[in-house]
């Protein structure tokens, strides 16, 4: 391992560089006028997979964006490891936040800001480098590799399940390995055990043809921005509980050991305050922030639109209000038994003066895995060699579709390991990766494929 890990401190300036190349493709999935985009984005890593030494490596057409394919599958006896990644990206706007374009990768305070640097390109990266190091030095890798990365994960992996269902032969693989997610802290690498699932939704009301004069209508027709509001009061208590019916039924409890592992990681609520500018915590009642955010279950309003909202005032009755909204799910919740509650719940509070249109967006099913198998022990070995401390084990908020699906088609464990800070801003304005994260992910990965080498695996 030696020469391998001379040969990635050797080559850390360049990786930078090649990362920017990547960053600088505005692959974003959710805009139909970056679809070109996207496909180059696909292309570039194909390429990137060819230059590096995998083989077999394609674009595998879905009925959306194109999964890009690659393996290296010359270590007979070792595990097979099937990383997933996405090459995908989140819109930018607002635009005017940004402090350097978002797809000019900067470099500033050890930190590289472009849209996708932490979500996440780099964390692909950083395998990709792995990979090569390996292939270079070695010329061979320590176990079997599969990669697929997808287009669309930012829009809710949408082609992903029927496109794992139809190659699970070919996915067939002893471990899953993704880099999609957060480390605890600065100096605190995790591994992470569980995910939230996902229901989106969007809600259209209609409470007249056309905008009314609010003076000659006002009083005698329902607001439908009102209207809107009302219905949204009512998904949640002052508690900061849901009130969908049936909707907390199938959530499985915290575990004590994990309220008291939790509360022992180096969590600062006031520099979390701070850092945000959150002028109070809300969440449900009888929980930690953690808490709350690991492992309960949401309803959040994602958007909200009606009416005026230029300069000035305006005397109207929209007629027509919007909202997005969006529950995030724990195990053992499922997606389509809280969207039908939803949807029964809302079709029953929702008055008769308005016209409602639910309109059901994509999901995806929460995760959560054991970490008592020899893998998840491989990278947590792995993780230390990269970062010179063992990681802590974290659930996220987040969600990735397809991991749940990985578990019930391949029927294989999943390690995630991710470097991206919580305050790296994936989604938002100035997102950005940590360069010495960035250089120590590579550095971890390289190990973790070693490490992974001597696992006894069934035929
Ligand atoms: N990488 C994130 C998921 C994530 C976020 C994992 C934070 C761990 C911590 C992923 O790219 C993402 O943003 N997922 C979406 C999924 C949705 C569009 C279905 C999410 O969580 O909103
Ligand atoms: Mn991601
Ligand atoms: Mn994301």
């Amino acid at each position: 391992m030696e020469k391998i890990i001379d040969f990635i401190n050797v080559n850390r300036e360049k990786y930078l560089d090649e990362l920017k190349a990547l960053l600088a493709i505005p692959s974003i999935s959710a805009l139909p006028e970056h679809a070109g985009d996207v496909k180059r984005c696909a292309e570039w890593c194909a390429d990137e997979m060819r230059r590096i030494g995998l083989q077999n490596v394609r674009l595998i057409a879905t009925p959306g964006n194109p999964v890009v394919y690659g393996d290296w599958l010359g270590a007979p006896g070792a595990p097979t490891s099937l990383f997933y990644g996405h090459y995908d990206v989140q819109p930018v706007d607002p635009l005017n936040l940004w402090e350097s374009p978002p797809f000019e990768a900067t470099i500033r305070d050890g930190e590289i800001y472009a849209r996708g640097s932490a979500d996440d390109k780099g964390q692909v990266f950083m395998h990709f480098k792995a990979v090569e190091a390996h292939l270079k030095q070695n010329g061979r890798l320590p176990v079997n590799m599969k990669f697929i990365l997808e287009g669309e994960e930012e829009v809710g992996s949408v082609n992903l399940d029927d496109f794992v269902h139809a190659h699970k032969g070919d996915l067939h693989a002893d471990v899953v390995v993704i880099s999609d997610s957060g480390m605890f802290a600065r100096g605190v690498p995790s591994m992470c055990y569980g995910l939230r699932g996902l229901v989106y939704f969007q809600l259209d009301l209609r409470g007249s043809s056309t905008d009314l004069h609010s003076g000659s209508f006002g009083g005698a027709v329902a607001n439908p921005a009102f209207v809107l509001a009302q219905i949204i009061a009512q998904m949640k208590d002052r508690g900061g509980r849901v009130k969908i019916p049936g909707f907390y039924d199938d959530v499985r409890p915290l575990e004590e050991w994990e309220r008291r592992a939790w509360s022992q990681l180096p969590f600062n609520e006031k520099q979390y305050k701070k850092n945000f500018g959150i002028p109070k915590l809300f969440g449900e009642t009888g929980y930690t922030t953690l808490e709350r955010t690991w492992a309960r279950p949401t309803f959040e309003v994602n958007g909200l639109l009606s009416g005026f909202t230029g300069e000035g005032a305006k005397t109207v009755l929209p007629a027509v209000s919007m909202a997005k909204i969006s529950m995030r799910l724990v195990p053992n919740q499922d997606p389509d038994k809280i969207a039908a509650l939803f949807e029964a719940y809302v079709r029953k509070i929702a008055p008769k003066t308005v016209e409602l249109k639910i309109t059901r967006m994509h999901g995806g099913k929460p995760w959560m895995t054991s970490f008592d198998n020899p893998f998840v022990q491989a990278a947590g070995r792995a993780i230390e060699r990269g970062f010179g401390r063992p990681p802590v084990f974290t659930r996220e908020g987040g969600s990735i579709p397809v991991v749940s699906t990985f578990q019930e088609e391949l029927g294989v464990p999943s390690v995630l390991f991710g470097v991206g800070l919580p305050d790296e801003n994936a989604h938002a304005p100035n997102e950005k990766l940590d360069v010495s994260n960035f250089h120590n992910g590579i550095i971890a990965s390289a190990y973790l494929y070693d490490e992974m080498a001597h696992i006894a695996v069934p035929a």
